[in-house]
């Protein structure tokens, strides 16, 4: 029991580090992400953008105005941010940046890492619960263990051959 209580501890250790890890990974990669943004060739970090846009409700990685520092933006040439920035709501959004609030406002690292953090905590807590039942599993078997070997008629039964 103590080994498990050890090797549990150590698991919420590696997990704490890895969510303070997913921070400065997530940061680092976003942003080489939106560098090579292409808004029309299929590959999968360009729409992956586009995805987490559309899904999570969020244009540029602080706000839309991170999509001017693009390569993409600049070559464009149409003050024009990607239509996955465009709010749902807004149905004649074209992503130009001359009507700020057709766009959503909030960045999408925070949320991507709030969003990596909260499915690792849920890791965490499934783990923590996991290890509590296995204790608990393991506290009852010796409890009844303890109290079968006091009961007299258990213990004929267990040395029952040797005594008879
Ligand atoms: C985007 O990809 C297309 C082809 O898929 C290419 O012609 C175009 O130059 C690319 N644009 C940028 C900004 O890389
Ligand atoms: C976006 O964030 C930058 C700092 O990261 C700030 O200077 C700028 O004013 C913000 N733009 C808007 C539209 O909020
Ligand atoms: C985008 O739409 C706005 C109206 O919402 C319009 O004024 C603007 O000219 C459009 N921009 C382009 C490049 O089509
Ligand atoms: C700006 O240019 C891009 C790429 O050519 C295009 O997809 C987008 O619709 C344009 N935006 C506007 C507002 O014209």
């Amino acid at each position: 029991m103590g080994q498990c209580g050890i090797t549990s501890s150590k698991t919420v250790l590696v997990f704490l580090n890895l969510i303070f890890w997913v921070e400065s990974e997530v940061d680092r990669r976003i942003h080489k992400v939106y560098k090579t943004y292409n808004g029309t060739s299929p590959d999968a970090a360009s729409r992956a953008i586009d995805y987490v846009q559309r899904q999570l409700h969020c244009c540029g990685i602080h706000n839309y105005s991170d999509w001017e520092n693009t390569d993409w933006f600049k070559e464009t040439k149409n003050q024009s941010v990607p239509l996955s920035c465009c709010r749902t709501s807004a149905s004649t959004c074209n992503g130009s940046l001359a009507h700020p609030a057709d766009l959503y406002s909030e960045g999408c690292e925070a949320l991507v890492v709030k969003k990596l953090q909260d499915i690792m905590m849920y890791v965490i807590w499934a783990a923590l619960t996991f290890a509590a039942i296995q204790l608990l599993g393991m506290l009852c078997a010796c409890i009844v263990l303890c109290r079968r070997s006091r009961d007299p008629a258990y213990e004929l039964l267990i040395t029952g051959g040797t005594y008879a």
